[in-house]
């Protein structure tokens, strides 16, 4: 299969789930257990719509593995795997309040974001009827139309996305970071939604984002479509995105971020 091959399967399958997802909140919610902490909660549907997604995936292609937040990792025998945030914004989708979004990459190699190489990916919003897809070398696009790339701006009048871990060591950190960043800014967005947050620098509606701590499925395929719409997306140090970091942006405004958050997690050690 093709890239393009590959993002049509993905649109296919998240735009389905999406609607399952959506469908599903209006029948009412229930936490089914927790996580790595009392408020990182999983819900019937997150189970549901994980175990839907497989299905259909490995209806298309039955040699890939999946490496699913509910599911955890399920090796295959073909090179590739779907990487799977069945309902990213848990806590959104649970509240009925800000977005949420199912989001699906394939990706090359290890099924690990130090050493993969994503080929395509969605991220479909079914509350807002967004659909962001990419492919690699093909482009970024929503509801079809091409993505216009991240606004080009500086440090100093950027309006950045960020978010949070679910681990109360990590807040506290996070927190003091950002108390001093946001001096720095022009001001902060919180989604509660890391898929969607990377579209939004792809499409312009933030200039920015950045969050430590992210699992390989709430960056996946957002960082597919960052990058196709022209957005630098990378971990610390160049590395590739992953646990430690990720940030996204236009080249000049990335370089400026990834510089100050470099300052106040040294500071945030004191
Ligand atoms: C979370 C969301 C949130 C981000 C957290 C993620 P989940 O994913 O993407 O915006 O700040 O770090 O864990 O739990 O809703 O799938």
């Amino acid at each position: 299969m093709t890239n393009a091959e590959l993002t049509r399967l993905a649109v296919q399958v998240a735009t389905e789930a999406g609607r399952f997802a959506r469908d599903t909140r209006r029948a009412g919610i229930t936490v089914a257990s927790t996580k790595t902490s009392e408020v990182d909660i999983v819900t019937a549907a997150d189970t549901a719509t994980e175990s839907l997604l497989i299905e259909a995936l490995l209806a298309a292609r039955p040699h890939d593995g999946v490496l699913g937040e509910e599911g955890g990792l399920r090796p295959g025998t073909s090179g590739l795997t779907w990487v799977l945030d069945p309902i990213d914004g848990t806590v959104n989708y649970l509240y009925g309040a800000g977005p949420y979004a199912v989001s699906v990459a394939v990706v090359e190699g290890e099924p690990n974001p130090a050493g993969w190489s994503p080929l395509a990916g969605c991220v479909h919003d079914p509350v807002g009827e967004r659909c962001y897809s990419a492919g690699r070398g093909d482009g970024a696009f929503c509801n079809g139309r091409r993505l216009p790339g991240p606004n080009l701006v500086g440090l100093q009048n950027a309006l950045l996305a960020t978010g949070f871990g679910y681990l109360a060591g990590r807040r506290r950190r996070q927190g003091r970071v950002l108390a001093a960043l946001i001096a720095d800014l022009r001001d902060i967005r919180r989604s509660g939604c890391a898929s969607l947050d990377l579209c939004s620098v792809a499409v312009g509606l933030v200039d920015g984002y950045y969050e430590r701590g992210l699992n390989p499925w709430d960056h996946a395929a957002g960082a597919l479509v960052a990058s196709e719409a022209g957005a630098v997306v990378s971990g610390p140090q160049g590395r590739l995105p992953g646990v430690d970091l990720v940030v996204a942006a236009g080249q000049r405004l990335h370089a400026e971020l990834l510089a100050r958050l470099d300052e106040l997690d040294a500071a945030a050690d004191d």
